[in-house]
């Protein structure tokens, strides 16, 4: 029987991820079938207790059901640890594995796609979410030399900077007078075409602004932009999450230059 995978989300229509593993699959001559379920709110756990028993080997897990799958995985790596959260999940023999591979796709893009090294870096993250949860141990891990999560509810950003040492969380207004190396907007608000609200001139950066947005310029980018920054959206991290899924199902490692080529031709 062929090894099936699949994304798992609500919505999933839009996804690009069956297309991507599509591609990854033909490039190292695995033979899987990679699919979309669209579990109902209240239905996450069923859905995938009937994809497992049907054969499914494991399942890309996206919104809003990242921490729910966190919830139900017997068996977690230290990266889905640390975010608290899980959008990959492998099932095997005994049980079922989670893990996070968000955090590690967007410090590949930086550092080796985008030529950006984050050593020694001054970091900001827009947002306290799941979006931004998922991406700070391996930022860390990355040796950036400060990092500061802000979020428009203050609140949220000084309990998710408190379970990283070193890690300061804060409101925007507290931004006032930083200056930053590099900016992450992990909040959503650029899917509603909307800029997070950061203080006039914080992305005056020295080098990146980097939103995990992807397929297009939002407003954050484009203030960014206007300041001089370099910008960049979020379809190089899209693309590496998924390859790191790929290699932890497959064993083989993809090469994401041809697809990333592909999609920013658009
Ligand atoms: P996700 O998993 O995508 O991060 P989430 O947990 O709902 O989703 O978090 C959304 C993030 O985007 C939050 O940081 C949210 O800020 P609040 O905590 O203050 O709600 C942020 N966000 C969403 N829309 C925003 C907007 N228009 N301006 C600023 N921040 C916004």
């Amino acid at each position: 029987m062929i090894d099936r995978y699949a994304v798992i989300g609500n919505p999933v229509a839009h996804s690009k991820s069956p297309w991507i593993h599509a591609e990854f699959a033909r490039q190292t001559a695995q033979d899987i079938e990679y699919g979309r379920v669209e579990a109902p709110a209240d239905g996450f756990e069923d859905a995938v207790s009937k994809f497992r028993r049907a054969g499914g080997r494991g399942l890309n897990v996206t919104l809003p059901f990242k921490e729910r799958a966190f919830r139900i995985a017997s068996e977690l790596s230290e990266r889905a640890r640390s975010a608290e959260a899980v959008n990959t999940l492998l099932f095997d023999g005994s049980g079922i594995r989670g893990d996070n591979t968000d955090g590690v796709g967007l410090v590949r893009d930086l550092q080796q796609n985008l030529g950006f090294a984050l050593a020694g870096r001054r970091m900001l993250i827009a947002g306290a979410g799941g979006a931004a949860q998922g991406v700070v141990q391996p930022l860390l891990a990355a040796g950036v030399a400060e990092l500061w999560i802000a979020n428009r509810t203050a609140e949220r950003a000084i309990a998710l900077a408190a379970r990283f040492p070193g890690v300061r969380g804060c409101g925007f207004a507290d931004l006032a007078g930083e200056r930053f190396d590099v900016a992450i907007n992990a909040t959503s608000a650029g899917l509603a075409g909307q800029a997070p609200g950061l203080p006039a001139g914080i992305l005056d950066l020295r080098g990146l602004a980097y939103d995990m947005v992807y397929g297009r310029d939002t407003p954050f980018l484009a203030q960014a932009r206007a300041l001089g920054a370099r910008a960049c959206d979020g379809t190089g991290m899209l693309v590496e999450q998924a390859a790191e899924s790929f290699f932890l199902w497959r064993g083989v490692r993809p090469d994401t230059a041809p697809l990333l080529a592909s999609l920013r031709e658009g």
